[in-house]
């Protein structure tokens, strides 16, 4: 059996919908890009998340450097976590900012009394990163200490689509979230990111900056009033979107019955670790995400492979204060980031998975974890 570590689904109706769409749109009926079709997602995505706005753009990574760029962390820290994809510090250096690492909780989010000992008169916002599609209790927390301090509190919900807290879904925490459409996501467009907020404010210049920080003066179309760049969405990339939207909660329930048979099948595994949701959660288990206590998990993963099993990409195996591009980040401790960066290991989960497989993927691990105990 060969087993993908993820796999996207489009239903049949929807591929007919986007060509027909499509076809439309390369006959000139209307623009290729940044059209009426990005204006309707960011419409539709706004509402399902729960925000007034929403702004459309190329990449997660886009994304998330608008929301540094509109907010001006030029010369100010940004605290994240260590334990998140370069794309998160990527952003805050572009935009002219300082990242400041910070130590995770037992879920891999970030760990609020850490991030709390990090803060300085420089820091201008704290962002908290969704690993894996999990809303920890710290983003509550975290809200609050930036309330109370007159810090922004942006999330990184590249990975969080549909995931959500006490009904409070990932990318309404905060003044502003950064949402990735990468092939690999929960939802997908092949590339792609959406900004939600609040704050119209915000909103204007995001729509500035992703078009080279143009503004419409008069006759000109050409005055540019930021600093920007073409982060632009193309209009296939939004019809794949706006029909993913629609299909995103039944992609949530199928990975929620996945994760449920990987519970059962692997709770009497000792050495195995499950991170769970917080209670009054849902989590759109982006990634099955498993802490191996006792075993080389560099040979566990060669072992899956050879049975034809992916294991589904980590998140991450080298946090970024170990990463050489930041040499002065190599000293740093964080005790908690370092032990699961080193530990865990992600199983396959994709919405079109059948129970056999994860049946299978759960019995090769029981067998390869038997055979390869550290003692
Ligand atoms: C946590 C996190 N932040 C940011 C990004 C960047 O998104 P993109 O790859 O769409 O630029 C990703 C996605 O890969 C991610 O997982």
């Amino acid at each position: 059996m060969k087993i993908p570590a993820t796999k996207p689904y489009f239903p049949e109706d929807d591929i007919a919908f986007i060509i027909e769409k499509f076809q439309d749109i390369l006959h000139g009926k209307s623009f290729l890009s940044n059209g009426q079709y990005v204006a309707q997602f960011e419409k539709e995505f706004a509402a399902f998340i729960g925000t007034k706005f929403a702004v459309a753009c190329n990449s997660g990574t886009s994304a998330l450097e608008l929301i540094c760029r509109a907010l001006d962390v030029s010369g100010k820290e940004v605290i994240l976590p260590s334990n998140t994809f370069m794309a998160t510090a990527n952003a805050i250096l572009n935009a002219g900012g300082i990242p400041v690492f910070a130590d995770c909780a037992d879920n891999m989010c970030l760990d609020d009394l850490d991030v709390i000992k990090r803060i300085t008169k420089n820091t201008i916002a704290i962002m908290q990163v969704h690993i894996g599609g999990i809303v920890s209790e710290s983003t509550l927390k975290l809200k609050k200490i930036c309330e109370d301090r007159g810090l922004y509190f942006i999330e990184d919900a590249a990975q969080a689509h549909g995931s959500s807290l006490r009904k409070t879904k990932a990318g309404a925490f905060g003044v502003a979230a950064g949402f990735s459409f990468f092939s690999t996501k929960v939802m997908t467009t092949g590339e792609g990111g959406m900004v939600t907020t609040n704050d119209e404010m915000l909103v204007e210049k995001m729509k500035a900056m992703r078009e080279f920080g143009k503004v419409k003066q008069d006759i000109y179309i050409n005055y540019h009033k930021y600093m920007g760049y073409n982060w632009r969405m193309p209009e296939v990339a939004a019809l794949m979107g706006l029909r993913q939207l629609s299909a995103l909660e039944s992609f949530i329930k199928r990975r929620n019955e996945i994760a449920k048979l990987y519970d059962e099948e692997l709770k009497e595994v000792l050495s195995v670790k499950i991170i769970k949701p917080e209670s009054e959660s849902i989590h759109n288990y982006f990634k099955y995400i498993i802490i191996l206590k006792d075993h080389d998990r560099r040979i566990v993963h060669k072992e899956l492979e050879a049975r034809g099993i992916q294991p589904s990409g980590y998140v991450y195996e080298l946090p970024l204060h170990k990463q050489p591009v930041f040499p002065w980040a190599q000293d740093l401790k964080l005790p908690k980031t370092e032990y699961l960066s080193a530990h865990h290991l992600c199983l396959p989960i994709f919405y079109g998975m059948t129970d056999q497989e994860v049946k299978f993927i759960a019995q090769s691990l029981k067998e390869i974890l038997k055979n390869n105990r550290y003692d």
